[in-house]
Parts: C-alpha cells; sequence; structure tokens
C-alpha cells in the first residue's frame, strides 16, 4: 500500500467510527513552553484531556508532525528519524480499553493486512509506590482479540533473564516501559502532568540487526522490547486516566484514549521492508542523493539516512505555521545543527554541486505538499533561508574542518566558524577523542553573560531577546498577569507567553470577551502599579517552599528542585506579583513607562489572548 492510502485508511477507518479528523497542530507548541517540539499527537490536546470541551466533540483522529531530537544520534540504522507523523485517535472521556484495543488490532489486521502472528503486545505491570494496579483487564480484551484470529495468546509477566517461550504473546511490563506522560516515568513528571499505562504494538520482522550489549536489557534473551532489532514498536494505546498531584496520582474525572502510531514504521512493515528509508516516504530523496552525489545508498547508508531525515525535519520545521528560521536560539539552533549535519554529510559524500540542500527540500515539498499544505505555502522561505544556511556555513566548514585538525578549541570553533558543540563531539568521536563539554559549557555561560543573548530559549518565560524594551515588558507581563487575577480571580492561569522588544503577549484561561471597560481597569492598576515604585525581587527558594507561598507556575512547565520566584512588592513587603519564573527582570516598576494594551482575541475555547505595549 502507497502511504498516502495507509494514512487515509486510518483516518477513514476512525471517521467511520464516529471520529472528527482534526489538521495537525503546529510543530512549534503553541500554550506550552515545556518542550521546543511537537513531539507527539497528545500534546496539543492536554486541555482536552484534562476535561475542557473540544469543539469537534469527543473522539478525534489525525495524523500529527512530530519531531524528537532524542534519537538523532541513532539515526542511520534505517529505523530511527527526528521527524515523523504519528496517527492518533483520542477519546476525550468517551469510549475506553474494550473499543479501543479491538478497534486498533482490527486496522492493522484486518484494514492494512498485517499478519496477526507477527503482532505482539505489551501491558502494565502495575506499580505500587504510585498505586496503579496491573492491567489485567486490557490482557483479557487482548487475548479475545487474538483468539478472533486462531492464535491462543498467552501473557506472561517479564521477568528478567527470561526466555521468551512459544505462545507467549502478551506481555507485562513495569513503569519504565509501560507508563506513558510527555516526561517520561511516574516520578519524572511535574505536579499537574497527566499520565497513564499503556499497551504497546510490536511487529516482529524475524531479523537481528544488532546485539543488545549496550543496552538496558544486556543481560536477557532477545524479548519485545530489547534493541536487537527484532522487534518493532509500531504503535501505542495511552488509557490516560491519571493525574499527578501533590498527595500522588489521583484519577482524572475522565478516562481518556491516547493512541499514537509511527506512520514511518508501519509504512515499513505494510510495505513488506524492514527499513524506514525503503518506504516511498523516502524513496525520492535518496533518489535524488544518489544523483547529487553518484554514489549509491547502499553504498554509505548512514550518510544518506542523516541527509535524508535531516533535511526533512529542517524543511518541515522552516515550514511550519510559526516562521522559524536558522539562529543561535531555541527552534532556530536546531534547524541550524541539522542543517550544518546534513551538509558535513553530503560533503563525506563527495557532493561536490554547490547549494544542494535546496534541490532536496524541492522534492520534500512535493511529497507532502497535499498533506500539509503549509509546506508549500512556505516553500519560497523555505529556499531562500537555506540557501542562506548553506552558504554561511559553506564559507567556514573547510577551514573550520582544518582548525579541528590542528586541535582547535570547541568554543572558537562555535563563535568563529559556525560548528554546534554537538558538532564538534561527533567530529571528535569518529577520531576517537573527546572534548572537554564542562569547558566549553563554562565558555559559552560567560559570553553569554557578557552579551546578555538567551540562550536554548527554554523557561525563559518566552523572552524573544535580552534587550531592555524585551525586559521592561517581561516585568509588565507579571504585573499584569497579577492585574487579571485581581480582576476575574485566582482561577485565570497563564496558558502561554510571547515576549519581544516591541510588545507581550500573554495567554490566559477566561472563557468570554473582555470589555472597554474592563481593558481599562486592568490597564488602571498596571500603571498604578508602575508609578507605585515597586522593587522586583528574585528569591531562590526550594520548590516546595516556593508552591506553598502561592507563587503562580505555568501548566505543563517542568521545574528544578530549586526555582527562583520573582516577587514585585513595595517597600514595606507588600506583595502584588509573585511567579516562577527564570527571569531577567528591571529591578524596579518606575522603569515601565505607559502601560497600554493594543489587542484582546481568543485562541481557543477557555483561552484568551492579550497583547500589550509599553509607550
Ligand atoms: N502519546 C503516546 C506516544 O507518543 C501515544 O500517542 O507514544
Amino acid at each position: 500500500m502507497k502511504s498516502s492510502e495507509l494514512r487515509q485508511k486510518f483516518l477513514d477507518f476512525f471517521e467511520k467510527r464516529g471520529h472528527k479528523i482534526i489538521t495537525s497542530a503546529s510543530l512549534i507548541p503553541e500554550n506550552d513552553s515545556s518542550t521546543l517540539f511537537i513531539g507527539s499527537g497528545m500534546q496539543p490536546l492536554i486541555p482536552y484531556l484534562l476535561g475542557e470541551k473540544h469543539p469537534k466533540g469527543v473522539r478525534l483522529c489525525n495524523s500529527q508532525k512530530s519531531f524528537r531530537t532524542e534519537d538523532i544520534e541513532e539515526v542511520g540504522d534505517g529505523r530511527h528519524n527526528t521527524f515523523f507523523e504519528m496517527l492518533g485517535n483520542w477519546s476525550l472521556g468517551d469510549y475506553f480499553k474494550k473499543e479501543q484495543l479491538p478497534w486498533i488490532y482490527s486496522f492493522l489486521i484486518d484494514e492494512i493486512k498485517l499478519n496477526p502472528n507477527k503482532i505482539y503486545a505489551s501491558v502494565f505491570y502495575g506499580d505500587e509506590q504510585i498505586g496503579v494496579p496491573k492491567d489485567t483487564e486490557s490482557v483479557a480484551i487482548l487475548k479475545e482479540i487474538f483468539k478472533k484470529y486462531e492464535i491462543d495468546a498467552e501473557d506472561t509477566d517479564f521477568v528478567g533473564g527470561k526466555e521468551m517461550k512459544e505462545g507467549e504473546r502478551i506481555f507485562y511490563y513495569p513503569s519504565l516501559k509501560n507508563w506513558w506522560s510527555k516526561s517520561g516515568l511516574p516520578q519524572k513528571m511535574p505536579i499537574g502532568e497527566i499520565g497513564g499505562p499503556d499497551s504497546e504494538i510490536f511487529y516482529d520482522l524475524g531479523i537481528e540487526l544488532k546485539k543488545h550489549e549496550n543496552s538496558l536489557w544486556a543481560k536477557q534473551s532477545c524479548h519485545i522490547n530489547c534493541d536487537c532489532g527484532r522487534f518493532i514498536e509500531i504503535g501505542n494505546n495511552v488509557f490516560i486516566e491519571y493525574k499527578k498531584t501533590n498527595k500522588g496520582f489521583e484519577k482524572l474525572e475522565q478516562k481518556n484514549v491516547d493512541f499514537g502510531g509511527g506512520f514511518e514504521r508501519l509504512v515499513m512493515v505494510n510495505q513488506g521492508l524492514d527499513n524506514i528509508f525503503e518506504t516511498d516516504l523516502f524513496l525520492n530523496i535518496i533518489k535524488k542523493i544518489e544523483e547529487l552525489s553518484g554514489k549509491k545508498y547502499q553504498d554509505d547508508k548512514k550518510s544518506f539516512e542523516v541527509i535524508a531525515d535531516h533535511i526533512k525535519s529542517a524543511t518541515f520545521i522552516m515550514g511550519d505555521n510559526k516562521s522559524i528560521v536558522p539562529s543561535n536560539t531555541g527552534q532556530g539552533y536546531i534547524v541550524r545543527r541539522l542543517i550544518r549535519r546534513a551538509i558535513r554529510f553530503g560533503q563525506k559524500l563527495g557532493i561536490k554541486e554547490g547549494n544542494w540542500v535546496e534541490k532536496i527540500t524541492k522534492i520534500i515539498v512535493d511529497d507532502y505538499k497535499n498533506v500539509y499544505p503549509e509546506l508549500e505555502t512556505k516553500a519560497k522561505v523555505i529556499k531562500e533561508e537555506l540557501l542562506k544556511e548553506e552558504v554561511k556555513f559553506n564559507q567556514t566548514l573547510e577551514k573550520g574542518l582544518k582548525e579541528f585538525e590542528r586541535g582547535e578549541d570547541p568554543f572558537i570553533l562555535f563563535t568563529t566558524y559556525g560548528f554546534p558543540i554537538e558538532f564538534t563531539v561527533e567530529l571528535a568521536k569518529e577520531k576517537g577523542q573527546e572534548i572537554n563539554l564542562k569547558d566549553f559549557e563554562e565558555k559559552l555561560k560567560k559570553h553569554q553573560e557578557l552579551s546578555k543573548t538567551a540562550s536554548a530559549g527554554m523557561f525563559k518565560g518566552g523572552l524573544a531577546n535580552h534587550e531592555p524594551q524585551t525586559i521592561k515588558l517581561h516585568t509588565a507581563h507579571h504585573l499584569l498577569l497579577a492585574a487579571l487575577q485581581e480582576i476575574f480571580g485566582k482561577s485565570v492561569k497563564q496558558k502561554g507567553s510571547n515576549i519581544n522588544a516591541e510588545r507581550l503577549r500573554i495567554d490566559f484561561s477566561f472563557d468570554r470577551k473582555i470589555t472597554d471597560e474592563e481593558k481599562k481597569k486592568i490597564e488602571d492598576i498596571v500603571n498604578e502599579k508602575i508609578t507605585q515604585d515597586l522593587n522586583v525581587v528574585k528569591r531562590e527558594m526550594p520548590k516546595e517552599e516556593a508552591q506553598k507561598t502561592g507563587a503562580e507556575m505555568e501548566f505543563g512547565v517542568k521545574y528544578g528542585n530549586t526555582v527562583s520566584v520573582y516577587f514585585i512588592e513595595d517597600k514595606k513587603g507588600n506583595i502584588f506579583s509573585k511567579e516562577f519564573c527564570g527571569g531577567p527582570h528591571v529591578p524596579n516598576t518606575s522603569l515601565l513607562g505607559k502601560f497600554k494594551i493594543v489587542k484582546e482575541e481568543a485562541v481557543s475555547a477557555g483561552v484568551r489572548r492579550i497583547k500589550a505595549i509599553l509607550e
């Protein structure tokens, strides 16, 4: 089956079962500063999994653009990619396990004709520590499903060192493998995050690619979760019914289903392949690289895969509705790394032609524009930015490589030759050398302090830069949130923010339009606080203590054990605003100027947005 047909079949299958198809959300998170990119279909749906009403109802499905950097080093083994599509279906407090499991297996076996004898399942073993029981319910359902295909599926606890026996098909694994949340293990989840046990689906490829000596499972013989390459995960049914609270794990008011299927892998097994780069999702790209380099894919699979994967990811990120271009911070830095790494592998492959990256991008845009039309709309910008980046990097690559050979400091390679540190680390590794990362980080920190530029852009209160006007607007942002809460009550919560030198933007939970009169009142409060000469004071404290002060936290953001809280208070210590925040801020509100709201609008159901300036 062609990949486009498979994608459509999935959507049709769930549409027939009462689901509404929703468009893929942007790759850049909307109201969530906890990650740089969307890494799964569920992430943009978190508010609805928590109980907010989705305008399209309680059954949804889509194919979501996703990007994960975790596996970037793994690209090259035929299975890993950084950009991928995730086929998803969701129940928002509607159906649960006994509908989801039969449906998804029917899709895999009846619709896309996977051989049921090659399918295996994992289920949650239970976890006493968090009070979540063993998922025997899913096992009973799975056994019935397999029986339909005349398979007598035995279940067993996965215990270290055990051999997989003939007939065993359903395996209980602990939280490490069968618990899903955006942050991973239950222990890693911040308060307020949701998650639950999951049941993963594996396909037996019948081959073994590597011994799992360095893996978590090194001491065990092959099993469905080991990394030897025989089994591959193709989908995951997450039963999201828990939320982490101060008191431990509590049941959500609604039981949700979150299914995510790795599209490239599904296409791969459906097409009878064991390598995603041989599917029609990569074929044209691989052919183009063959043409440009004069080499065959089989000659140097890793270089081909890195180039194909990275340029695809860079194209999708730059082709997103949010305008991301290569830069030294945040998402832009990741794009830069991807492009530069691809260029270097191109050089290794012996691509002589100048400015070739853009030629590959064109193929990606053509291959995907029917499903993701934004790629075509943005095609011109992608091309221009890629060209700029390629020209810029080509000017320094040769020279930088020579300097690297001579033993130049990685920090100089970074600042003068534009070598991302990960890139230099990789060059060193190839020569069996090591880079002193600590030294690099110290130098970088000093450099950043000097030039006052933001680093990765994470948890910086949504600040685009650290120019004085941006910092002022950041402090005004805190005053604004406190003013909103003063007028509308504490239930108003920040849902996102973005601040640059021109204006601040805040997204917050509120379910109706704000009247002109109310706008005036908000402005008056903020301006009053500005003239009251309030001090802006940063205090570092353990997270628990900070929570006790009742300081504002942004939902979905991960906080460390020690946090900094910014207080805006008068000389007597009367506090007007307190927020978990990484700064920076002005020391006193009198520096701000006059606050003015320039826009108020809806973002989504129950979320409003205000844009404001300082005159
Ligand atoms: N959120 C789950 C995952 O990414 C399923 O969609 O695996």
